[in-house]
């Protein structure tokens, strides 16, 4: 039985003050529940902060981002070694808003899960089609290509160390999430690559946490099907109390 797992991605959003009190306020929520595994991942110059307040609590910290070197004159980027360095678990690598938004390739994504790894962190990879896609009927391929790219070179034992998040880019802060079916069927062809490239072990222990559009009124019934394994929120994750709400419907 693979334990669930809900990460908050917090994107662009919070000020050091509002970090702390929603870190805080996701702790207190939280309490010594072990049901569920629950990670946050602020903007970069709040990962200390939020690292204080989640102190002693089972909330675990990550970045939504790093750069594939460990050091170096690279202005303005940052280090998986950093992350490390200031309480990181996880990083967030391969999300939508940077593949579309800031023109990251899966051959860019694939040096930074090397480099994360290296580093001592676990990665958070996400993957996922464009409306335009998914009415082409290209969803799969462009899955496979995906994970093709962002995974190569990667050993099976590696697989242990990351989680996968489907995305599907129509539905990322959109209201729009894809039906529970339409959820299950990406993840069960993401289990099935896995399986094929990785071997079962590998397929049947990954996390594959689904993302886009996740509330606490439609969380209970993505998380219900076989091959989702708990979320990547966005929006919802602002809000300690819907935070916590989606948090609970994993435990269901
Ligand atoms: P959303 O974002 O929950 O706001 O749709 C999810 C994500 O981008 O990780």
């Amino acid at each position: 039985m693979r334990k669930k797992f809900v990460a908050g991605n917090w994107k662009m959003f919070t000020t050091s003050a509002t970090a702390r009190q929603l870190a805080a306020a996701v702790v207190r929520g939280l309490g010594d529940e072990q049901g569920v595994a629950v990670a946050i991942c602020p903007p970069f110059p709040y990962l200390s902060i939020v690292a204080e307040t989640l102190q002693g609590s089972r909330v675990v910290l990550g970045a939504q981002n790093c750069y594939h070197e460990q050091e170096g004159a690279f202005t303005g980027e940052v280090s998986p070694a950093m992350l490390v360095d200031v309480g990181c678990r996880y990083v967030i690598l391969g999300h939508s808003e940077r593949r579309h938004k800031l023109g990251e390739t899966d051959a860019f994504i694939n040096r930074k899960v090397h480099a994360a790894l290296a580093a001592g962190l676990d990665v958070i990879l996400c993957l996922g089609e464009t409306l335009e896609e998914r009415q082409a009927h290209r969803t799969e391929a462009v899955l496979e290509a995906q994970l093709m790219g962002s995974l190569a070179g990667l050993e099976a034992a590696a697989l242990r160390r990351m989680v996968l998040a489907y995305e599907p880019v129509w539905a990322i802060g959109t209201g729009q999430n894809a039906t529970p079916q339409q959820a299950q069927q990406a993840h069960a062809f993401i289990r099935g690559h896995i399986r094929q490239h990785f071997g079962a072990e590998a397929a049947s222990a990954l996390l594959i946490q689904y993302g886009g559009s996740v509330k606490p009124d439609n969380a209970a019934s993505l998380f219900h099907q076989a091959d989702v394994d708990g979320g990547l929120i966005g929006g919802a994750s602002l809000n300690a109390d819907h935070f916590l709400a989606i948090v609970r419907a994993a435990l269901a």
